[in-house]
């Protein structure tokens, strides 16, 4: 008999969970793996979604891992594990806080399950896609973070309120880093192959640019407690679904770049393809000149994140 899929997920929290619910309701894979500080609680959530796959007749057994050894001979590894993003505070607050758990992590990984892909979802999202690839030794291909198809489905369902149609038929396109001067790309974003500007007047275009880029802090705003997980979740999913299917899909998702767009030793959000040996092609888009100022500005962002870890000598041997 073949080896199952195994998919471990570090940290059992609101987005880890939502991730694990997602694919064992789908049968994406056959065994999800939680692993959390929190171990009763993570037993409760492992059961009841076994439960619910149970009710939809999906294969997936959702177990809760007791020591690190348990995440042992993964496929894919996600970590959603560090500090939540709380309101008042920016992404770049939980740098050195994340990039320790992040650390840890990824030992374990190395240890246990040194041929698994990395997702990344923790934020600083680029920042920690970057500590994870350095600390892991990883080629770069089997190690991505999550966060391009996050924010262009925000930006498509802004699209879809603002149009008041058009529903399941937005392709909208976001590059760079998952910070707030990510790139949304109008140029690149469509209703059923009609260009926005057919579309929306620029205001209006220039309205949806703007809320997407703040799209995860509206809801930390509105949430008080801690941060957006159904899409960022549902993002997720939907990379491991493309990883384990081997489907060769184009998403945007967060890599290391090697001289691609321009940019050298820096993760920046670009659209990839999927497959069974993860990040399997590196896509470069044509930008215009003022696309390329802003997918500049967005990599600049997230090297002074890296130039902080730097500083405080975060990686060995600096
Ligand atoms: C988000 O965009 C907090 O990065 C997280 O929802």
């Amino acid at each position: 008999m073949t080896k199952g899929k195994r998919v471990g997920i570090v940290g059992a929290g609101n987005v880890g969970s939502t991730i694990a619910y997602s694919l064992a309701m789908n049968g994406a894979c056959h065994e999800i793996i939680l692993r959390d500080n929190k171990m009763e609680i993570a037993q409760g959530k492992a059961l009841d979604m076994s439960q619910a796959a149970a009710a939809v007749r999906s294969h997936t057994v959702v177990s809760v891992a007791q020591k690190a050894s348990d995440l042992t001979d993964c496929d894919i590894i996600v970590i959603t594990a560090g500090s939540p993003r709380l309101p008042g505070m920016s992404r770049d607050d939980l740098l050195m806080i994340n990039a320790n758990v992040t650390r840890e992590v990824v030992a374990d990984i190395k240890q246990y399950s040194p041929n698994a892909i990395i997702i990344m979802v923790s934020n600083p999202l680029d920042a920690m896609t970057y500590v994870a690839l350095r600390e892991s030794g990883f080629d770069r291909s089997r190690v991505l973070g999550m966060a391009g198809l996050l924010d262009s489905a925000r930006m498509a369902a802004f699209i879809q309120e603002k149009l008041g149609y058009g529903g399941g038929q937005i392709r909208a396109s976001v590059m760079g880093g998952h910070g707030d001067d990510m790139v949304p790309l109008p140029r690149y974003s469509t209703v059923a192959g009609v260009p926005l500007s057919d579309l929306l007047t620029q205001n209006e275009v220039d309205e949806i640019v703007n809320r997407t880029r703040k799209g995860g802090a509206e809801i930390v705003a509105l949430l008080q407690t801690g941060s957006a997980y159904y899409a960022p979740a549902k993002a997720t999913a939907i990379m491991i679904d493309a990883i384990l299917k081997d489907t060769k899909q184009i998403h945007p998702c967060a890599v290391y770049l090697e001289g691609e767009y321009g940019f050298s030793d820096v993760v920046s959000g670009v659209p990839v393809m999927l497959g069974a040996n993860g990040v399997e092609k590196i896509i470069e888009v044509t930008l215009d000149d003022a696309e390329k100022a802003m997918f500049a500005g967005s990599c600049a962002s997230v090297q002074s994140l890296i130039d902080t870890l730097h500083k405080n000598q975060f990686f060995k041997g600096e």
